[in-house]
């Protein structure tokens, strides 16, 4: 995929990147902070009781779902693993063009880049309570039965899947059922019927839940053994 991302704002005056090559943001042109808080934060984190919680996310992007997971957590307290897989890392230029910070806790920018400079392929200590872990991998190509990840919450943030259907597949459901712990939950603001399909035929129960503004329906997905 060559990616070659352009700023734009979105109604909530935070930024995401569009792609021309795709015709795909990164975000919900609604909202871009809004969508993130919405579907991964107040569905996904939020949703999480254990104080030492394992999220994976697919798709780091403009690392939004890590900051806003960060900020969040220290409200909480809780001790945060953060694992991330990205095919196609972003430039510094552009990260640094991007208004999160600024949107959310200016005092926070310091962390934001460290999200981004911090090396794949190792677990960097962001702040006392927050570990991340990039994997700089291509998701498809993904061998799942090498890890043994006990993920308590995915953030299943691919490209739409008429835009990437390769992202979305029975095989890659499978592969994240089996990196979930028991109770895990997998959230992505997708509510396309075949995606709750594979989910599950992957052993997931599926719950359909209101989305972020400009979409009616999101999905929760969660393993129980
Ligand atoms: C919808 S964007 C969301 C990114 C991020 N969560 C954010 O908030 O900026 C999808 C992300 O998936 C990444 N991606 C696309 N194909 C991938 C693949 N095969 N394996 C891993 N990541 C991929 C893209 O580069 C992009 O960063």
């Amino acid at each position: 995929m060559n990616v070659k991302p352009v700023i734009e704002l979105t109604a909530d005056g935070s930024h995401t990147l569009f792609i021309p090559e795709l015709n795909e943001h990164y975000h919900s042109v609604n909202g871009a902070i809004q969508e993130s808080t919405h579907v991964f934060i107040e569905a996904g984190l939020k949703h999480c009781e254990k104080d030492d919680i394992h999220v994976f996310e697919v798709g780091f992007g403009t690392g939004l779902n890590a900051f806003l997971t960060l900020l969040e957590n220290r409200k909480s307290g809780k001790i945060i693993r953060y694992t991330s897989i990205e095919a196609y890392p972003l430039a510094d230029i552009v990260i640094k063009k991007l208004n999160y910070p600024e949107r959310c806790l200016p005092m926070a920018q310091d962390m934001y880049y460290k999200l981004h400079s911090a090396e794949s392929g190792k677990e960097t200590e962001i702040t006392g309570d927050f570990y991340l872990t990039k994997i700089e991998a291509d998701l498809t190509r993904f061998d799942f039965s090498e890890t043994r990840e006990n993920a308590d919450v995915i953030y299943f943030d691919a490209f739409a899947p008429d835009k990437q259907p390769d992202m979305w597949t029975q095989e890659i459901f499978d592969g994240l059922y089996y990196l979930s712990g028991n109770g895990g939950i997998l959230v992505t603001y997708c509510a396309k019927g075949a995606v709750r399909r594979m989910m599950r035929q992957a052993g997931f129960t599926t719950e359909r839940l209101p989305g972020p503004p400009g979409k009616r329906e999101m999905l929760r997905a969660t393993k129980r053994i």
